[in-house]
């Protein structure tokens, strides 16, 4: 069993988990999006016990954690103006890009791919521990693969909490969904997964514009994990358009009245049925994205029947939440 660390404000004490990171172990650190769970990027066996402990298949790479600008170059074959630009402007932060990859980087970190995902992480603990470890960390979210990713220690499935040498709680995550990750070997560059920093934002600061996101349904994927039902509860998720009747979507599910249903929404004062449960989700996007997955994970704990969301509005700052809705309404 994992051994704890609680941090507050003041600088932690990070050498058990630091020396757990070089030791080839596994372990839980909150970041800025969601909490990772990582290893030593630069040893393969440590690797390998990521995907073990999340059912991940290895066929989906991971990304790569840096202190600063400085290890990332040493992790990419090639360092273009495009990066040196973007990382000097959001790094540390939620934006993850993508370049080809230098020798140092194992093949299984990158699921036998010719490219690296990197990010410097904008949350003081994440940072410190990538620091006091001394070497990059390779980590995806601590969820199970598919389900929701954690955004507090209480999230953390029983499997991940076994597999870990140590869990540093740093109690929940600011942004609450996870980063962006940016292809910086296509060109253009190509958004392969919306996140906390818009994608319009990056798109200004590169002079091109970014907004439509990924395309779908590629053959080979560029990105697997984008492929895949994702960022899902374990009940099912049924999606309603804004201005729609939310329970017609019950007929068409053979659910009825009596089902326990809950309903996401954002402009509905009321509960639409004499049921259940309502969430008034805010009205604005960062906050959306803050509580997105906690309240899932709520309510996911209560085993109901159905989820009912509204989806907030179609244009460009709500990209990343209807994404992660999208994925988590895929069965
Ligand atoms: O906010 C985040 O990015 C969190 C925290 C822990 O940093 N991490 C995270 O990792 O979300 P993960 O593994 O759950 O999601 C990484 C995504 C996946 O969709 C994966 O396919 C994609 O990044 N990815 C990783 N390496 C890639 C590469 N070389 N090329 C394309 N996509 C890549
Ligand atoms: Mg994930």
């Amino acid at each position: 069993m994992a051994n704890r660390i609680t941090v507050d404000g003041t600088t932690p004490d990070l050498d058990g988990p630091a020396e757990a990171i070089r030791n080839g172990q596994l372990v839980v650190f909150p970041t800025e999006t969601v909490y990772g769970l990582g290893a030593n990027a630069l040893d393969s066996a440590a690797v390998q016990r990521i995907f073990q402990a999340k059912g991940r298949p290895a066929s989906n790479p991971l990304i790569v954690h840096v202190a600063d600008i400085d290890q990332a170059r040493r992790l990419a074959v090639h360092w273009p103006e495009t990066a040196q630009l973007l990382t000097e402007r959001f790094w540390p932060g939620p934006l993850t890009i993508v370049l080809r990859k230098s020798s140092y980087v194992p093949n299984a970190v990158t699921a036998g791919g010719a490219t690296v995902a990197l990010r410097c992480p904008g949350h003081s603990v994440a940072l410190q521990l990538v620091r006091e470890s001394g070497v990059p960390i390779a980590a995806p979210s601590a969820n199970l693969s598919g389900y929701l990713s954690p955004t507090q220690v209480a999230h953390l499935a029983p499997e991940i909490v076994a597999a870990a040498a140590w869990i540093v709680d740093g109690g929940p995550c600011h942004g609450g969904i996870e980063s962006t990750v940016l292809d910086l070997e296509s060109n253009p560059p190509a958004i392969l997964r919306h996140g906390l920093i818009r994608s319009k934002v990056l798109g200004e600061a590169l002079g091109i514009d970014l907004q439509h996101g990924p395309p779908r349904n590629e053959d080979p994927p560029r990105s697997p994990g984008l492929l895949l039902r994702h960022y899902a509860p374990s009940c099912p998720v049924a999606l309603v358009e804004s201005g729609t009747d939310p329970d017609a979507v019950l007929d068409r599910m053979s659910l009825h009245r009596y089902s326990k249903v809950a309903y996401l929404m954002v402009h509905r004062a009321e509960a639409p049925q004499p049921a259940i449960r309502l969430v008034a989700m805010p009205d604005n996007p960062e906050l959306y994205a803050r509580v997105l997955y906690d309240t899932l994970h709520q309510i996911d704990a209560e085993r109901f029947d159905v989820i009912v969301v509204e989806m907030p509005p179609d244009t460009s700052e709500w990209n990343a939440i209807r994404d992660r809705l999208q994925r988590a309404s895929i069965r």
